[in-house]
């Protein structure tokens, strides 16, 4: 599978989101990464659903949905009403797995399930056939432009080692947070296919060249 490359529009400016989002696009992007926070599952709050229904209207690109929610099964449905493509939520949030995947499935969107730094890859195991994505978090989810996590290259590896075994050929394996041109190497050898990156591609000076740079 190609190397995909996912520009979190965290690090984007929010007064002008519809021209960010068709920068990074235009640049090569392959989808749009979208950080959900509730203040409550993580200590942030960015953008919710109706941010994500208008940018709908301006974009046909692949909306990469992701949570940060704690009651993810209650929100789901409205994500993907409102063009998400993809919604991954996380498996430390309060919701029961198998319902949430179900409520994502019924609206005939692909379901991601992430986990955090401390979570072992095992957990992801029991779902990881019923998924599109499984995102491996880098950082602790909350904020952009935060340092690499290097744990995350063996969860990546070990996943990637699952998923072979399973003959899981197309599953995505996400990376996010502290991606950079040097990061992304050790992601991509472990067997990461999606790419995101917030602060390296939006504060890159040609964004272009640094989607160019993951990708390669
Ligand atoms: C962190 C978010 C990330 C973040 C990535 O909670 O999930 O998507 O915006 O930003 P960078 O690439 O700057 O680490
Ligand atoms: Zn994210």
């Amino acid at each position: 599978m190609s190397i995909k490359v996912s520009p979190s529009i965290l690090s984007a400016d929010f007064a002008n989101l519809e021209k960010d989002c068709r920068m990074v696009i235009d640049a090569g992007a392959d989808m749009l990464h979208i950080d959900v926070m509730d203040g409550h599952f993580v200590p942030n709050i960015s953008l919710g659903i109706p941010v994500v229904k208008s940018l709908r209207k301006k974009s046909d690109a692949f909306f990469d949905v992701h949570l940060m929610i704690s009651k993810p099964h209650l929100y789901a449905k409205q994500f993907c009403d409102a063009g998400a493509d993809l919604v991954s939520f996380h498996l430390e949030s309060d919701s029961d797995v198998m319902e949430t995947i179900n409520i994502i499935r019924s609206c005939g969107k692909k379901v991601g399930i992430v986990i955090k730094p401390a979570t072992p890859t095992a957990e992801v195991y029991k779902y990881i056939d019923k998924v599109d994505l499984v995102l491996i978090m880098s950082v602790e989810p909350g904020f952009g432009g935060q340092k690499f996590m290097p744990v995350a290259v063996d969860k990546i590896a070990r996943v990637h080692g699952k998923a072979k075994e399973l003959g899981l050929t197309d599953l995505m394996i996400e990376v996010d947070g502290g991606i950079n041109e040097k990061t992304a190497v050790m992601c991509k050898y472990a067997g990461a296919n999606v790419l995101v990156a917030g602060s390296y591609v939006f504060g890159a000076q040609d964004v272009a060249d640094a989607v160019a740079k993951l990708k390669a």
